[in-house]
């Protein structure tokens, strides 16, 4: 029987390497998780999402699984996961994994065995093409085809060349796959977060001379949504879990095909427009800054547009993503309490389900890294080296670029105090810490009552049972003002007014008629005091204010 816990649950998303190390090697794993459970349960989180544990090379830190049915080496073992699963139950957590099966590595056994001969099977696992290869270019950098002398012919690979495609049109990999997916809820885990699953259907064959833009072929590719509905009917179905499917370039009406609320797939998806507005000269290692009046059509869209048809995410970062305060707030000190406690309240008093990246709750900021060395990052690593080799960028002004927009922005480790490395770990992490560990921590930020910590507590626990957040309209307000975010929820009589200011300067905001100040509450705020004058008030850079009425 399915029910719909997932529409009032809050998600903790996990990055294991870079969350706490518990055995002094740097690195995180899944013993220092355990450690941290009652600290994610205080926040109000009410789900784990962890990023791949599977055995892996490691190539795309985990994205490149090698053996589904195993944890790896450095994360911990199975016995380890069991606990975790188990600790994290009995406080009321749920826990959901990664699901990576657009593709696997090519040191999985089924890659291997393939095209070494020793079992021809699994040779068509894979999306392989006999003659020249096409010209489409990979995610990472380089031909999407990777060439393998064993087989004597290319195979697809959307992401790194160690990183080949898994070919879903073969109904014996389908049902492994189904398999797999089984044996992990039977344990007892409580769903999947599925990546790039709207990549998993290729076109076939797979068309010659098309340019190097695989993305209007292969994103919600011809098949993904019989597929998906056999997954559902073979074994999401059975479960009481939720299904949240991360498809990049989805348009509104797409997503009410994965996860509308009849449309037998998942239970919502992750769309990436209001993180992609910064994209330009550069593509999306950009660094310009968004712009509000696009923000609030992309958001305003999504929130209609899923209204009653589907489920929206809340997300304004995640392990992809550079911060969510460096990006859409302010980093400076001056300002990045102020900004983040802002950024959450304006995303997580919309209809959804809030997503927290880990740091995100303490404000973490960009690292600010300044050379390549730093940088792990595959496709950082490899952007680098695209830009900077062919003399596109210079390699300065690649490095500011990376600065602002690199996946490792997210993945540098967690900033639990401002002792040795952060508390996150005895020994050097295997990637730098950021620059702000001894400001911007959760020991500090557990003393100050006015922390960004405290802060998403409170919102989450406005959020609780709260009918109006669940099921309330949603209504943008002065749709063409550059600095000013703000929106009225509305349900059952009861209204909840939101006015964020996205501006490091000083700007009037004047409430819309229909709406008048005087008359409204003041709930939450991220300033002291404020000088209403006429139906509205001067807004100090990245001030919130939340009214109620009714
Ligand atoms: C998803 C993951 C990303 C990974 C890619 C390939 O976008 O979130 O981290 O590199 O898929 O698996
Ligand atoms: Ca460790």
């Amino acid at each position: 029987m399915q029910t719909e816990w997932w529409k009032d649950a809050v998600v903790y998303q996990i990055y294991p390497r870079s969350f706490q190390d518990s055995n002094g090697d740097g690195i995180g794993d899944l013993r220092g998780i355990i450690q941290r459970l009652d600290y994610i349960r205080s926040l109000g989180a009410t789900v784990i999402w962890l990023c791949p544990i599977y055995a892996s090379p490691l190539i795309d830190n985990g994205y490149d699984i090698s053996d589904y049915y195993a944890i790896h080496p450095e994360l911990g073992t199975m016995e380890d996961f069991d606990c975790l699963l188990r600790q994290a139950h009995q406080r009321g957590l749920r826990v959901i994994m990664d699901l990576v099966v657009n593709h696997t590595s090519d040191q999985h056994r089924w890659f291997q065995e393939g095209t070494s001969g020793q079992n021809p099977a699994y040779r068509d696992y894979y999306i392989w093409e006999t003659e020249k290869p096409n010209r489409w270019g990979s995610w990472f950098g380089g031909s999407a085809g990777g060439y393998n002398t064993q087989v004597g012919a290319h195979y697809l690979h959307i992401f790194a060349k160690k990183q080949p495609d898994l070919n879903w049109q073969n109904p014996a990999l389908r049902d492994e796959i189904y398999r797999m997916m089984s044996w992990w809820l039977n344990k007892g885990i409580d769903g999947f977060r599925m990546d790039v699953i709207s990549l998993i259907s290729k076109p076939d064959p797979i068309p010659r001379d098309t340019g190097s833009d695989l993305s209007p072929y292969c994103i919600n590719g011809p098949q993904v949504h019989t597929y998906l509905k056999e997954m559902r009917q073979k074994v999401l179905a059975k479960y009481d879990i939720m299904t949240v499917g991360e498809c990049p370039g989805i348009t509104v009406q797409e997503a009410q095909k994965y996860a509308g609320t009849d449309s037998g797939e998942l239970n919502m998806v992750f769309q990436f427009e209001h993180t992609s507005l910064t994209d330009g000269k550069y593509g999306k290692w950009s660094a310009d800054r968004t712009d509000l009046v696009k923000l609030k059509e992309v958001l305003n869209r999504w929130q209609n547009g899923l209204r009653e048809t589907s489920w929206n995410c809340l997300f304004w970062g995640n392990h992809d993503q550079p911060r969510a305060v460096s990006k859409f707030g302010c980093d400076l000190p001056e300002y990045r309490v102020l900004s983040a406690k802002m950024l959450c309240a304006c995303l997580y008093l919309m209809q959804g389900t809030p997503y927290i990246y880990q740091g995100e709750e303490i404000g973490m900021p960009n690292p600010h890294f300044t050379s390549l060395e730093q940088y792990r990052d595959i496709e950082s690593i490899c952007a680098y080296h695209d830009f900077v080799d062919s003399g596109v960028v210079e390699k300065r002004m690649m490095l500011t670029l990376l600065a602002h927009t690199s996946r490792d922005n997210a993945r540098t480790p967690m900033q639990w105090n401002s002792r040795f490395c952060a508390g996150f770990s005895s020994a050097p992490p295997w990637i730098s810490l950021g620059y702000s560990w001894r400001a911007v921590n959760v020991e500090q930020e557990e003393k100050d009552e006015n922390s960004v910590l405290h802060f998403y507590r409170d919102i989450l626990a406005f959020r609780k049972g709260n009918p109006l957040i669940r099921y309330g309209t949603f209504e943008l307000l002065c749709a063409d003002d550059p600095h000013i975010f703000a929106y009225v929820r509305t349900y059952q009589g009861k209204r909840l007014l939101v006015i964020c200011c996205f501006a490091s300067e000083f700007t009037r905001f004047d409430a819309p008629e229909g709406i008048t100040l005087d008359d409204w509450t003041l709930e939450l705020s991220n300033y002291d005091g404020c000088f209403v004058i006429g139906n509205g008030f001067t807004a100090r850079p990245y001030k919130l204010r939340v009214y109620s009425l009714g």
